[in-house]
C-alpha cells in the first residue's frame, strides 16, 4: 500500500468516526464518549494530512498547533456553561476564517503560476470565501451581542433589507467576475477577489445587527453550519475528502439543531432572521399588574409543602444556570428522595440558552439520566403530580403560549400549572427570555419563593432536612 492510498484510508476511518460521535452526541449518556470519539478522528485527519505533504513547514505548524491548543484549551476550561454560546460563535467565526483563507491561498497561489483553473474549481474558491468570510464577520458580531459589547437589540435602519439584497447580488455579479478573470488568466482577479471579501465582510455584519440579542443562540448555530459549508467548499479547493466529509456533517448538523430549536420555539427561521424579536429583555413584566396578586412563600413554607408531597416534578431553567445552584439543588432532591417522595425533573427542549443546557447542567451535579423526562414524557404526568418546584424558568412554563394573541402563542410549554401546587423560585416576577408577563405566578395554587436561586436553594435545603 503506496503512501496515499493510506492516507486515503485514514480519512475514510475518520470520517467513520466522525459520523459514529456524532450519533453519539444524541443522548447524555454517550455525548462524552461520542465528543471523545470526533476528537480522535480530527486528531488521525491532521496527522494523515502532514505525512502526505512533502513541503511541510514543520516549523509554523509547530508554532500554530501550539499556540491553536493554549488558545482552545483555555478557552474552554475558564468560560462558564453560560458563556458557551459567545465561545462556540467564536470558534465558528475562526473556523469560517480559516476555510476562507484557504481559499484565498489557493487563488494567490495559482495566480502567482499563471495557472488558469477549471471552472469548478474558480466556484468553490467563490463559494469558500463567501461563506467563510460572511460567518467571520457575522459570528463576531454574534458574539459581541451575547457579551453586551455590542447592543443586544435589533439594529435596524430604512431600506435595510434592500441593501443586503443589493450586496448579496453585487457578490453573486463579483463572484462571476472572479470566476470568468480565473477562467481568462486576467491579473486583476485579486483586485476583484478584494473587493469581493470586504463586500462579504460588510454583509455578515449587516445580516446580524438586525437580530435581537436573546436570538444569537439561534444565529449562532445557524452560523455554524455555514461554517461547515464553508469548510465543505474549501475541501473542494484542495481536493480534501475528509474536508468535504466534515464540513458537510457540520452543515447539515448545524442546521438540524437550528430547526429543531426553532420548532421547540414554535418559530420559523425566517422568523428569527428577520423577525426583529427577543431584544434585551427590559426585566419589567409587561400589562396592567395592579389586580394581580402573587403569593409568596418563605424557605420554610416552600419546604413544608415540599415534605408532605408524594410526587414533586422539578422544573430546571436559565436561572439555575446563572446562579450555578445545580448541587445545592440535587441536595434538596436527595433529601425528599429520602423522605420517600418520588421526584423527577422535566427538561424542555429550549430551557436555557443553548441546546441541552439543562441536562449539561443537571449531569454536572450527577442526577441519573433516568430521572429527565422530555416535555412529550411528562406533560400528561402534571395533573397527577402534588408539586412542581419551577427553578428560574419562566417562558417555558407560560400558559400564555395557550393564548393565540400572544408572541409565545403555539409553543410548546410544561403544562406545571395543572398540579396540584406549583412553587416557582426566581428572585422577582420579572420576564424571560420573551419578554412576556407569566400568568402562572399569580395562580391561586402556585407560591413565589423570591431570591437568588442559589441562595433560595440553601435555605431550602436546610429547611427540608429540618420538615
Ligand atoms: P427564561 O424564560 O429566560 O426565564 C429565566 C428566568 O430566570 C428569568 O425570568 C429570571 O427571573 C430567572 N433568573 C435569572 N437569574 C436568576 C437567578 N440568579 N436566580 C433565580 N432566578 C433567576 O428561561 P427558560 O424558562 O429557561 O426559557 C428559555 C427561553 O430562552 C425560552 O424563551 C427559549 O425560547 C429561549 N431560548 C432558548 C434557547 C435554547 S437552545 N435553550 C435558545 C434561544 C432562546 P428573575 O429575574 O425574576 O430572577
Amino acid at each position: 500500500m503506496n503512501l496515499s492510498m493510506a492516507v486515503e484510508i485514514s480519512y475514510l476511518f475518520s470520517s467513520v468516526l466522525f459520523v459514529i460521535g456524532l450519533k453519539r452526541l444524541q443522548s447524555p449518556a454517550t455525548a462524552r464518549g461520542g465528543n471523545q470519539l470526533a476528537a480522535l478522528a480530527m486528531l488521525i485527519a491532521i496527522v494523515a494530512t502532514l505525512l502526505n505533504n512533502q513541503i511541510v513547514d514543520w516549523t509554523t505548524i509547530l508554532i500554530g498547533m501550539t499556540v491553536g491548543t493554549i488558545l482552545g484549551g483555555t478557552a474552554a476550561r475558564m468560560v462558564q456553561m453560560t458563556e458557551m454560546p459567545e465561545l462556540v460563535g467564536i470558534f465558528n467565526g475562526f473556523g469560517g476564517a480559516a476555510s476562507a483563507l484557504v481559499a484565498a491561498a489557493e487563488l494567490l497561489r495559482l495566480e502567482s503560476l499563471g495557472i488558469t483553473s477549471p471552472l469548478g474549481e474558480g466556484v468553490s474558491i467563490v463559494l469558500s470565501c463567501l461563506i467563510g468570510t460572511v460567518t467571520f464577520s457575522g459570528s463576531f458580531v454574534a458574539f459581541g451581542k451575547l457579551k453586551g459589547i455590542v447592543s443586544g437589540n435589533p439594529i435596524t435602519f430604512p431600506l435595510q433589507k434592500t441593501l443586503n439584497a443589493g450586496l448579496f447580488i453585487g457578490l453573486l455579479v463579483l463572484g462571476g467576475g472572479i470566476m470568468g478573470l480565473f477562467q481568462i488568466g486576467a491579473l486583476n482577479t485579486i483586485t476583484t477577489f478584494y473587493i469581493f471579501t470586504a463586500v462579504a465582510l460588510a454583509l455578515g455584519i449587516l445580516l446580524v445587527i438586525p437580530i435581537g440579542g436573546a436570538d444569537m443562540p439561534v444565529v449562532i448555530s445557524l452560523l455554524n453550519s455555514y461554517s461547515g459549508l464553508a469548510a465543505s467548499a474549501a475541501g473542494f479547493v484542495i481536493g480534501s475528502n475528509v474536508l468535504i466529509i466534515s464540513g458537510a456533517l457540520v452543515g447539515a448538523s448545524g442546521l438540524i439543531l437550528t430547526l429543531i430549536m426553532c420548532k421547540a420555539m414554535n418559530r420559523s427561521l425566517g422568523n428569527v432572521a428577520f423577525g426583529a424579536f427577543g431584544g434585551e429583555s427590559t426585566g419589567t413584566a409587561q400589562g396592567d399588574d395592579s389586580d394581580k396578586i402573587a403569593r409568596s412563600v418563605d424557605p420554610e413554607g416552600a419546604a413544608m409543602i415540599l415534605a408532605y408531597a408524594q410526587s414533586v416534578v422539578i422544573v430546571p431553567g436559565y436561572g439555575l444556570a446563572v446562579a450555578q445552584a445545580q448541587h445545592e439543588l440535587r441536595k434538596v432532591v436527595d433529601n425528599l428522595e429520602e423522605r420517600g417522595i418520588d421526584v423527577k425533573y422535566a427538561v424542555h427542549p429550549v430551557a436555557g440558552r443553548m441546546p441541552g443546557h439543562m441536562n449539561v447542567l443537571l449531569a454536572e451535579a450527577d442526577v441519573s439520566y433516568d430521572k429527565l423526562f422530555d416535555l412529550d414524557e411528562i406533560n400528561d404526568d402534571f395533573d397527577r403530580t402534588d408539586v412542581v418546584l419551577v427553578v428560574g424558568a419562566n417562558d417555558v412554563v407560560n400558559p400564555e403560549a395557550h393564548n393565540p394573541q400572544s408572541v409565545i402563542a403555539g409553543m410548546p410549554i410544561l403544562d406545571v400549572d395543572k398540579a396540584k401546587s406549583v412553587i416557582v423560585m426566581k428572585r422577582s416576577l420579572s420576564t424571560g427570555f420573551a419578554g412576556i408577563d407569566n400568568p402562572l405566578f399569580y395562580m391561586s395554587h402556585t407560591s413565589m419563593l423570591f431570591g437568588d436561586a442559589k441562595e433560595a436553594m440553601n435555605d431550602l435545603v436546610r429547611e427540608v432536612r429540618e420538615a
